[in-house]
């Protein structure tokens, strides 16, 4: 029976002062397992003499039992230990400093879309949004650009299938408005938006930009009420001594048509390398609105008129903003637009 109550104290003194559950469960494996002492002692029971083997066999029995429910008290006490250690290591002190998110900033194209918005807002228009998918239908048959026109070639590009491409002007969201508002008069829009054109990206070219369209019809809208209404916008967008020219040019879509320039900022109109020493900066397209177009959508253009100007979202935030590379606009390199927090 020695061998048994040495075993006893010797386990029992083990697994009372076992530290962790890993350990706890090595003694288990040491005392109880296989290969362990308590089987061996059993296995020893053989070459005992007859009637030994009854009470010596209860004696393993017992100690077999004993030592499995002081590992499993011991497992109980140490899993409630290294709950409380785990519960007091994930305390929270709440009474650290918090950390401020990291705050972002509106894109610079963003800046201008909107502040183009609030401006036209101002002047009691409304403001449209289109998709970036059109029908061929909006974007030149409507525009005065049947196919096989040359103004096609420019802008014939990404097809999703022969009826359908993604928008190469916002004049095709223009071409929508005005089919959804006729006959109604008078309609007072601006509609920004994505366009997207086949083209070599550099530092003035990208196959994907931005667009602002305008459209006024009303009984007698004139040419004149176009170039108060681009001058306003212009000063706003530059400063209050800025000028504005209209130069004659070609769109399907109106007739009269004109480019529009404003005096450079830089220099003044004096002449600097910014306007090629013009003095004059282009900054959109515009007309008075085609009669043909009109009729297309319903309206009767012997009883209405309107004008149509495009502008280019990036050109303008380029010249404002003194970007010189319209790729900064889509790279999204985090220093290029926190420098717009300045004008937040
Ligand atoms: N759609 C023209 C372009 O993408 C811009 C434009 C010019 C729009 C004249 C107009 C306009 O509404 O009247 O180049």
């Amino acid at each position: 029976m020695e061998p048994i109550e040495t075993l006893q104290q010797e386990a029992q003194a083990k697994i009372q002062s076992a530290a962790s559950l890993s350990e706890l469960n090595e003694l288990r494996v040491l005392y109880l397992g296989k290969k362990g002492p308590v089987q061996e002692l059993m296995k020893g029971m053989k070459d005992l003499p007859k009637e030994e083997k009854p009470i010596f066999g209860q004696k393993v029995n017992q100690l077999k039992q004993l030592l499995s429910s002081m590992i499993e008290d011991k497992k109980v006490e140490l899993e409630k230990k290294e709950m409380e250690a785990k519960i007091e290591n994930e305390k929270i002190d709440i009474t650290l400093p918090g950390r401020s998110p990291v705050l972002g900033n509106a894109h610079p194209l963003n800046l201008v879309k909107q502040e183009l918005e609030d401006l036209f807002i101002g002047l009691g228009y409304q403001v449209i949004e289109g998709n970036d998918i059109v029908d061929d239908l909006y974007c030149f048959e409507r525009a005065n650009i049947p196919k096989d026109h040359p103004a096609r070639d420019m802008q014939d590009s990404l097809y999703i299938d022969q009826n359908t491409l993604l928008g190469t002007h916002t004049t095709a969201i223009q071409m929508m408005v005005l089919e959804k508002s006729a006959p109604n008069l008078p309609i007072k829009v601006v509609c920004p938006g994505k366009v997207y054109r086949r083209d070599d990206d550099d530092a003035t070219h990208s196959h994907q930009f931005m667009q602002m369209e305008g459209l006024v019809i009303g009984e007698k809208v004139t040419l004149s009420d176009l170039k108060g209404t681009l001058e306003f916008m212009a000063k706003k967008l530059f400063g209050q001594d800025r000028q504005i020219r209209f130069r004659p040019s070609y769109f399907p879509f109106t007739e009269p048509s004109v480019e529009v320039d404003v005096t450079c900022h830089i220099c003044n109109g004096k002449g600097c390398p910014t306007c090629k020493g013009t003095g004059w900066i282009e900054i959109l397209g515009a007309g008075e609105v085609h009669p043909n177009v009109l009729k297309m959508a319903g309206y009767d253009p012997e009883r209405c008129s309107g004008f149509a100007f495009g502008v280019g979202i990036e050109r303008v935030a380029m010249l404002k903003y003194g970007i010189d590379d319209i790729r900064h606009f889509y790279t999204n390199d985090k220093r290029f637009s926190e420098t717009f927090k300045r004008f937040d």
